[in-house]
């Protein structure tokens, strides 16, 4: 049984949530005690570092970890990853907009990332496939709120090469090839039983063969342009430092704007 759950690393209303835990437990009879709390003490913990850091970090310029906003991307990414309330990481969302310039957004994984840009799949028939057709720019959205922080990645997408797509489609498991396969992605069905039944019948099929890639599934990579992180205060002076990549890297800059790493430049924007 553990002697006592006071940590002095843990907030006081965190400390006395522990000791209600442990009062109830004992009522309870629970054998299991000991190994309850210890958990309990290491989630809080993970959790305290994690909801405190944005109370205790203002996002000043001077705690940018580079000056090329995709290294920074992924100190941020890789700090979202040690956060236990995060459960989808990756989860971002991608706006894509008509020719026309009618918008739309939706959820969808990031699924890598590189100097080169950004990357995610799906299909090449959908909605969102049929305005990057026509309009190949496209903007996502990430938001950690544990952290408080969001960022923002816009530029021009690119399918990305076929071997590429077909890589990665064999790296699913075969369920999910399976339902690329079933799902011509925002077209309109009869009913789930459609969906059902054509599933059923191509996991018959490819029971013990490949399942084909098809051809309108696969990858693009947004090249990013302009790359905007913000991190929230619980005063509401909320932290916005945006970069911008510049074609030409000798080109003057304004007075409050600094010069980054690699052709980007960035700047502080009022929240
Ligand atoms: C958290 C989350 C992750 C998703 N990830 C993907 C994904 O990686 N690829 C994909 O095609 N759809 C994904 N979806 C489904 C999309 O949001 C969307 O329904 C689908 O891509 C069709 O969008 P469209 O009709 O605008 O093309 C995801 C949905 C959620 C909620």
């Amino acid at each position: 049984m553990a002697s006592s759950v006071v940590d002095p690393r843990i907030p006081h209303f965190q400390n006395d949530l522990l000791q209600a835990g442990k009062a109830l437990l004992k009522v309870s009879h629970c054998n299991e005690t000991a190994s309850f709390l210890t958990r309990a003490k290491q989630l809080l913990l993970q959790h305290t570092l994690c909801d405190n850091w944005f109370q205790i970090q203002a996002f000043e310029e001077k705690h940018l970890t580079s000056l090329n906003p995709i290294k920074q991307f992924s100190v941020w990414f890789e700090e979202a990853m040690k956060c236990p309330s995060i459960g989808e990481v990756n989860a971002m969302c991608l706006a894509t907009c008509t020719r026309d310039g009618r918008p739309s957004a939706r959820m969808l994984l990031l699924k890598g990332f590189s100097q080169e840009g950004f990357r995610f799949f799906t299909n090449h028939e959908s909605r969102k496939g049929r305005e990057l057709d026509s309009n190949p720019f496209a903007s996502m959205v990430f938001y950690w709120e544990p952290l408080n922080r969001q960022v923002r990645i816009e530029g021009p997408v690119e399918k990305l090469p076929e071997e590429e797509s077909e890589k990665y489609f064999y790296t699913r498991p075969k369920s999910s090839q399976i339902g690329a396969v079933v799902s011509h992605q925002s077209t309109v069905i009869a009913d789930r039983e459609y969906l059902r039944k054509k599933n059923a019948e191509l996991e018959e099929m490819y029971r013990e063969a490949k399942v084909p890639k098809p051809a309108y599934w696969g990858g693009y990579i947004l090249k990013p342009k302009v790359i905007e992180f913000w991190q929230g205060q619980t005063n509401r002076l909320h932290d916005r430092i945006v970069f911008r990549y510049l074609q030409d890297s000798s080109a003057p800059l304004k007075p409050m704007t600094h010069r980054g790493e690699d052709n980007w430049i960035y700047e502080r924007l009022s929240p």
